[in-house]
């Protein structure tokens, strides 16, 4: 087997790349506006409840009409997953990395028009949505090998006349809630790390991105995947995720979204329903408030660019992005007053023009609550940069900087998700940990510094999943930088790293006596 490397980006400076770039916009423009079913089972069912999805770079865009699920539905996919688990659970492992592969393979052969359908249904720049499919083919190649790893489970000592072994099995039916925000990867790899592990699902993608989610469940049974294995029920929390998430037959939960809804979830698995023989798992992958510290030693071009590449790739909405930065007393003006300049560069706009750096953001609830904040940031700080919208056509917010913040301010501690940073300084480094460490969150975090000691330090104090040096804090590669946070960021968890499929399994211990 070769061994895994990640899929590499696409230089679109090229203009072959390009060519197929708009050969993907092609394909996806023959189905754009078209209506989705639900497949239970294999089957496909056309409901006639049906939400759009559409373009937040042009409101009047329609990518898809998606058939919602009922609760009867619910209980029908639940059905066809638990009776295909039974069969399913015993497929060889290699059976079932291989779907994966072959998964792989499709989409990277079909690459362009996925990434074309990401820039259209979920507003991403070319380069963002470039790196969303780069990061499902990933997933899937990555689980696939993971998956061959483990099949043996771990060895165990055997005494005189006693044969042990120690495996792991697949738990049962696993409820997939995946995100917009990268619709493509993270719904790809969640739902490919729990039926890889033998698992079935019942998949409901974000309402708000769901096309690609169905583009992804036919890849995977072009693949080779039994019907029933993945049961596609898009769907709101209202209407049918919270019935799944408190369904006694419902073994684990693998969601990736925000902190609220995250703990209602948490909290609703933890109640045990009449008829439940399991404790339910939950995975939960939620949000961040994410710090890049600059010390005096820092180099400050460095820093300015991985402060505007972290704070404003995909317009902020990333778990991952950087929405503080702390900067000791030192450097911070001349810090900011790069960050500004970098800052009025961008160019905002429809994504579909490889020109345009920032696209929109997803939807209205998303500009508005992004405006609040900006109402905020100009009571508790210093509006530097930006914080204006273009509301025309689209969901667009310009790239906004706040100085003059405290650490502990509203902007400095909650979720935004959109294009916004805050300045605070700091008068020493520890000080400047101490800070970054005060919010609920613990997901990623970044340290701008030639300051072995500053390292070292914030290594053993700054208290993120993924800690960076020099560098942004977004852009976890699968395999090489495994991704969760700590605190209120989710269940610590590691997507993209070796225990994590394990997550997704039970130990079994069998000892036989000779
Ligand atoms: N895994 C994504 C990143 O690292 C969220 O930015």
């Amino acid at each position: 087997m070769i061994p895994y490397k990640h899929e590499p980006f696409t230089d679109f400076s090229l203009e072959e790349n390009q060519k197929l770039m708009q050969e993907g916009f092609n394909i996806v423009s023959e189905y754009l506006g078209e209506e989705y079913p639900l497949i239970i089972n294999g089957e496909r069912i056309m409901t006639d409840k049906k939400k759009d999805t559409y373009n937040p770079a042009n409101t009047e865009e329609v990518v898809g009409k998606i058939s919602q699920a009922t609760q009867e539905h619910a209980n029908q996919a639940m059905e066809a997953a638990k009776e295909r688990f039974e069969t399913w659970r015993k497929v060889a492992p290699e059976v079932r990395a291989d779907v994966l592969f072959k998964a792989a393979a499709i989409i990277r052969d079909r690459k362009f028009e996925f990434t074309a359908l990401l820039i259209k249904e979920a507003g991403k720049p070319w380069k963002e949505a470039d790196a969303d499919t780069a990061e499902a083919i990933d997933f899937l190649e990555y689980y696939g090998r993971q998956m061959l790893k483990i099949k043996d489970g771990e060895p165990v000592e055997s005494r005189p006349g006693e044969y042990n072994q120690f495996d792991y099995i697949p738990l049962g039916v696993g409820f997939v809630v995946s995100p917009w925000n990268f619709a493509l990867a993270i719904m790809a790899g969640t739902t490919a790390a729990a039926v890889v592990t033998g698992n079935t699902v019942l998949l409901k993608p974000s309402s708000l991105a769901s096309a690609v989610s169905y583009k992804f469940v036919e890849v995977m049974e072009e693949a080779g995947l039994p019907a029933g294995v993945i049961n596609y029920v898009p769907g709101s929390s209202r209407d049918i995720g919270d019935y799944i998430v408190e369904h006694k037959d419902t073994r684990f939960i693998s969601f990736t979204g925000s902190r609220d809804v995250g703990v209602r979830i948490y909290e609703k698995a933890a109640i045990v329903q009449e008829g439940q023989v399991n404790l339910k798992r939950v995975i939960a992958e939620m949000g961040g408030k994410d710090t890049i510290v600059v010390d005096a030693s820092a180099d400050l071009e460095l820093a300015a660019q991985a402060i505007v590449d972290s704070a404003f790739g995909f317009s902020g909405q990333k778990c991952s992005a950087c929405s503080r930065v702390i900067a000791l007393e030192d450097i911070h003006d001349e810090l900011l007053e790069k960050v500004k300049e970098k800052t009025t560069k961008l160019t905002v706009g429809d994504p579909v023009n490889q020109s345009n750096m920032m696209g929109p953001v997803i939807d209205q609830a998303s500009i508005d609550k992004i405006k609040e904040y900006i109402e905020i940031g100009k009571k508790e700080g210093k509006l530097e940069a930006g914080g204006t919208t273009d509301e025309n056509k689209g969901h667009f917010v310009h790239p906004t900087v706040f100085s003059g913040l405290k650490h502990n301010d509203r902007l400095m501690q909650e979720e935004i998700f959109g294009p916004v940073v805050g300045f605070t300084t700091a008068k020493d480094f520890t000080q400047a940990i101490e800070y970054a460490n005060d919010t609920d969150y613990g997901l990623t975090g970044a340290v701008i510094t030639k300051n072995r000691e500053h390292i070292e330090q914030a290594r053993e104090d700054f208290m993120v999943g993924n800690l960076y040096f020099n560098r942004n804090c977004t852009g976890a590669i699968v395999g090489y930088q495994p991704f969760g946070g700590f605190k209120m960021s989710g269940t610590d968890s590691k997507a993209g790293g070796p225990d994590y499929l394990i997550l997704h399994m039970q130990g079994r211990t069998s000892s036989e006596m000779l």
